[in-house]
């Protein structure tokens, strides 16, 4: 089953909550907050994002998807993690070591929530084989993270393909989370490498039927 994950990174001001409640009835299956923080990436959408977070979560049942782009991932979790989040996705290229891979892993079991890594469109998927067995969602980039609108790149396909062989051979249970560019030209791809949650931004917020691409996306 594939589900899609509205970005609601580039929603206009003053129509937040006309977007998420029809976002909520076009049947998205998650919210994905994109939280940046002018450091690991430009742009700077930390305050911001807790805020719709927040409202998000009086005004709708549907589950958060947090993306954390961010150095403080620690930080990340608490102040996100407080929102009670479906889950929690942080950047393998944030991590030092190993050890604080695993140390992420385990704070965001904690306070349960599912756990996703996420790598950007240089890191090679084999660097994370190790961390599968621990989490639910591996967050492959499309593009390179730190803002929406941008061209799905076309070489990602490969690392789909490549995780999602391993992940069947292992007979791990994790979803593939597919992240940039992604529209009704690029789905056909993504799924047929085996992403099965779809994040689009630009493609359904530009929409002028939300849920009829929803519905597209998800076929
Ligand atoms: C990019 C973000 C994405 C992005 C998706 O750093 O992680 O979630 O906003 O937007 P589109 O669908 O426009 O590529
Ligand atoms: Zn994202």
């Amino acid at each position: 089953m594939v589900e899609v994950s509205t970005s609601i990174l580039s929603v206009k001001k003053g129509e937040e909550a006309e977007v998420f409640l029809t976002l909520e009835k076009s049947k998205t299956d998650y919210f994905h907050i994109d939280v940046m923080d002018g450091k690991f990436v430009e742009k700077d959408t930390y305050q911001k994002m807790l805020e719709y977070a927040e409202y998000i979560k009086r005004l709708s049942n549907l589950p958060l998807d947090i993306h954390l782009m961010i150095e403080d991932v620690e930080k990340g979790i608490k102040e996100f993690g407080d929102i009670e989040p479906n889950m929690i996705t942080f950047h393998y290229e944030a991590c030092k070591n190993k050890e604080e891979v695993m140390k992420y892993i385990s704070k965001i079991k904690d306070i349960h929530c599912k756990v996703g890594i996420s790598i950007k469109p240089e890191t090679k998927i084999e660097e994370i084989y190790d961390f599968l067995p621990y989490i639910h969602n591996v967050l492959i980039m499309t593009v390179e993270p730190g803002k929406g609108g941008q061209t799905y790149l076309k070489e990602m396909t490969k690392k789909i393909e490549n995780l999602k062989k391993y992940i069947d051979e292992k007979k791990l249970e994790i979803d593939i989370e597919v992240d940039g560019g992604i529209n009704l030209n690029t789905m056909e791809e993504v799924k047929k490498a085996g992403a099965n949650i779809l994040v689009a931004g630009t493609a359904i917020l530009k929409a002028r039927d939300y849920s009829q691409i929803i519905k597209e996306l998800k076929k």
